[in-house]
């Protein structure tokens, strides 16, 4: 009898097992719709000027797109950085390399339209109907802001560099398989925000261009956030590094920046990274005009004053 119940439990534990593998080797490839927004590039040089602004600045493509470790040293001397790809992301699932974003027509974007580049961006679906992995959250990027990304990257040299597949282990496949969904914009996505200091503009910087929002405002393990809006409380955590918590940049008491003046605020932002391991892409950022900074600040101003929740140690 034991045996008997024994040989079935392993039969049905069998049948399981083989029953997720195969929903997940038929999941990995799983294609989704989105519309093409009505993106085209442009070859004004104002234009293209504000795409390289926004690549190598506020929205920090280039911090990410490029492989060289002294790229903000070549920047902030005025040498041209090219967003080649192959920067590695070596995580607990996987290991995964930033694509080439110039205009060659093998490795890089050469071979995508104005509207593919521009989906991949607002509604998280790649040119082979995948969907992009969630590093980019541009969702909410302007009309303007994707032109003149496009533009710049289209104006750019083609450079020939084959980025590696990414490598995903199998945790990785499981979440390819069940937890990697397209994300779409969250309202629809403006034609274009003046970039002038005014509060409106600070709020379109920091939740949709330099994403502030990302790691300042408490997320759940999948991603979901939970905290108050810009109270920090976010941990990160890397090997070999101590662990860094995103401040709180609400106007509360306890707030990180409340007592910083504007002026101050633009000058801690000029000085760059000041601890060597923080996620935060400083170099990048300090590149903004003092119109984004004071923006920011403005903004920041204005949100619900809140407590950073210190997560709790388990033990
Ligand atoms: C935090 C790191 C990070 C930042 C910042 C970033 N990217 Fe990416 N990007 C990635 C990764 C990783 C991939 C590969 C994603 C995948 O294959 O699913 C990628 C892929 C892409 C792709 C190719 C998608 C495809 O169809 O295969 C494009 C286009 C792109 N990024 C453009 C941009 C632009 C434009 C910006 C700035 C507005 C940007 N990225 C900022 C990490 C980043
Ligand atoms: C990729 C994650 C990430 C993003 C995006 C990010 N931050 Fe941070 N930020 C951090 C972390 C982590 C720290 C703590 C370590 C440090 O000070 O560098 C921090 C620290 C700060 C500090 C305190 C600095 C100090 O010296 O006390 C300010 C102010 C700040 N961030 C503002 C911003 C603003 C404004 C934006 C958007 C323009 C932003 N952050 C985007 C992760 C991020």
């Amino acid at each position: 009898m034991i045996r008997k119940i024994l040989k079935w439990t392993l039969i049905v534990v069998l049948i399981i097992i083989a029953g997720v593998t195969l929903t997940t080797i038929f999941r990995q490839h799983l294609k989704y719709d989105a519309p093409y927004p009505n993106i085209k590039a442009s070859t004004d040089t104002a234009i293209i000027a504000r795409g390289k602004h926004l690549v190598v600045g506020p929205a920090h493509c280039i911090d990410c797109h490029s492989p060289l470790p002294n790229k903000d040293s070549l920047l902030n001397h005025g040498q041209e950085v090219l967003p080649v790809g192959g920067f590695a992301f070596d995580l607990p699932f996987g290991k995964f390399y930033t694509r080439n974003l110039t205009p060659d027509k093998e490795t890089g974007i050469g071979n995508m339209t104005d509207g593919e580049i521009a989906r991949v961006l607002r509604y998280g679906v790649k040119k082979n109907g995948e969907a992009v992995l969630p590093f980019m959250p541009f969702q909410d990027l302007s009309d303007e802001d994707l032109t003149a990304i496009i533009s710049y990257l289209r104006s750019v040299k083609p450079v020939k560099n084959k980025v590696p597949d990414h490598n995903y282990n199998l945790v990785g496949n499981l979440i390819k398989a069940f937890m990697i969904k397209p994300v779409g914009p969250s309202t629809k996505p403006p034609i274009a925000v003046r970039a002038d200091t005014t509060v409106a503009y600070g709020k379109h910087m920091v939740m949709a261009v330099a994403n502030c929002n990302e790691c300042h405002t408490k997320r759940d393990g999948i991603g979901n956030f939970v905290g108050a809006p810009l109270a920090g409380g976010t941990v990160f955590e890397e090997k070999g590094h101590p662990t860094l918590i995103s401040p709180n940049l609400t106007p509360d008491p306890t707030g990180r920046i409340t007592n910083w003046s504007q002026e101050s605020f633009i000058k801690r932002f000029r000085l760059g990274k000041l601890i060597p391991y923080s996620h935060m892409p400083w170099e990048a950022f300090g590149r903004m005009t003092d119109t984004e900074l004071i923006a920011i600040y403005k903004y920041l101003k204005t949100v619900k004053p809140a407590k950073t929740e210190i997560p709790k140690k388990d033990s």
